[in-house]
């Protein structure tokens, strides 16, 4: 029997326009019960191969080069924006006006600034919107977030959390959008802590105060034109440019009364440079009855004690299962383990239920305006070494009770 249909526009076909277009792609195998059937309509991009290649290669019906005919095509539902960090508020403004629910990437604004105009604009518009916070549907984390509204680590007394790349190790590592301030907006912070925050707000509530510094390691690279291969490309012998953004941040962070970490501290840190960890996210939680340890690099298991007497002293490494968040959606069994893209897939399942009427359990505008208050904060941290204290921001769905 047919699902209901979904019609689908993205804006801009890179690495994410690819891992979206997958992502709705997926749905009805994946998740046959929720009954829809997407069909990937139309999509933008400014390089020509890119819209053949979405047509060809992903299955789309239609190419454009103008975004605007995505967000006005009569069949597009809902929009995908994929596009550097510089387009995502006249791309998300534009598709609320035209009253299309709208996924959008993170960091959803180059600045606080922009990413509350978007929230304000879709709140006007009544849309639907949610953000490429896709680390929250790793099942370990899940299960971390219900054990620690539980109890079941006590109480929470530090977090440590590392989100450590080395896509720019290289000194010779493409200076692609992701380097210049007008296109991308901050460097490290917007690209990857953006990330570690929305995870420590989702498990454990919200960040009250932030101090922070952060540093530039590479200061020129060669240039790389837009649309032309990705950022991990290495360039010899190119016309040098200056890198106009942070390469490392790292923050001390205080939780507010409000969290389920209530006067926990903990470090937060973050590298695009780094030699030897590849993608090493990862999120240590110590509470007085427990501890909680997942890295990325190892994305489905976990370790975690919940006792400090016994035989059982210390961390057991548990592989994640059916049971555990959407495990059992993707396999039958532990231990096949699930991958990047399937982070996507439930994401993409979320906003689609959300669309659907059902409780909107996936990330929305205001988390990312909760995570680019901190950003935010600890750009000003980093220039004037102070604290500085956090505005609480309301309707996130960070803040829905764990189940
Ligand atoms: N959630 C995650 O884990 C994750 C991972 C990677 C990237 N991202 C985010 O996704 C977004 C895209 O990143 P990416 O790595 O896919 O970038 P990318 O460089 O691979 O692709 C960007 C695309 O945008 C196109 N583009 C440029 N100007 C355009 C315009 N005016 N109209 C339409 N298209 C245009 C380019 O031609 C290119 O095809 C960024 O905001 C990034 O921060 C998120």
């Amino acid at each position: 029997m047919a699902g209901k249909e979904i019609g689908v526009g993205l804006v801009s076909v890179g690495w994410m326009g690819k891992v979206h277009s997958r992502a709705y792609q997926a749905l009805p195998v994946v998740y046959p019960e929720l009954g829809v059937k997407p069909r990937l309509v139309i999509a933008a991009d400014t390089a020509p191969d890119r819209i053949e290649y979405a047509k060809d290669v992903l299955g789309y019906e239609q190419g454009t080069l103008d975004y605007h005919e995505v967000l006005n095509h009569p069949d597009v539902d809902v929009v995908s924006i994929c596009s550097p960090n510089f387009l995502h508020k006249e791309v998300a403004i534009a598709a609320a006006k035209a009253g299309k629910a709208f996924w959008l990437e993170k960091p959803a604004g180059r600045s606080l600034a922009e990413t509350q105009d978007i929230a304000k604009a879709a709140k006007e518009a009544g849309v639907l919107s949610t953000i490429g916070f896709n680390y929250r549907n790793v099942p370990a984390i899940e299960h971390a977030r219900k054990l620690i509204a539980e109890g079941r680590l006590g109480r929470i007394m530090n977090v440590r959390g590392v989100f450590f790349a080395d896509y720019s190790s290289e000194p010779n590592g493409a200076l692609s959008w992701r380097f210049k301030r007008d296109l991308a907006g901050s460097g490290v912070l917007g690209d990857l802590m953006g990330h570690l925050v929305d995870l420590a707000h989702y498990v454990l509530g919200p960040i009250e105060e932030v101090t922070a510094l952060t540093h530039t390691v590479h200061t020129q690279r060669p240039i790389q034109q837009m649309g032309v291969g990705t950022h991990f490309d290495v360039v010899e012998g190119g016309e040098m440019g200056d890198v106009e953004n942070e390469d490392y941040a790292a923050m001390l962070i205080r939780f507010g009364n409000d969290s389920n970490a209530a006067g926990a501290v903990g470090t937060l840190e973050s590298s695009r440079v780094l030699v030897g960890p590849r993608a090493r996210y990862a999120l240590e939680i110590y509470g007085t009855e427990g501890s909680f340890v997942w890295d990325f690099e190892r994305m489905n298991e976990f370790e975690l004690t919940l006792t400090r007497r016994g035989e059982h002293l210390g961390y057991q490494r548990i592989m994640a299962g059916p049971g555990i968040g959407d495990f059992g959606s993707f396999q039958p069994g532990a231990g096949t383990s699930m991958g990047y893209d399937d982070l996507k897939i439930v994401e993409a399942k979320k906003f689609v239920s959300a669309i659907l009427g059902k409780e909107q359990i996936n990330s929305n505008i205001n988390d990312a305006v909760a995570s680019a208050a901190v950003l935010d904060a600890a750009e000003k941290s980093a220039s004037d070494g102070a604290w500085h204290t956090l505005p609480k921001v309301e309707s996130t769905t960070a803040a829905r009770k764990a189940n």
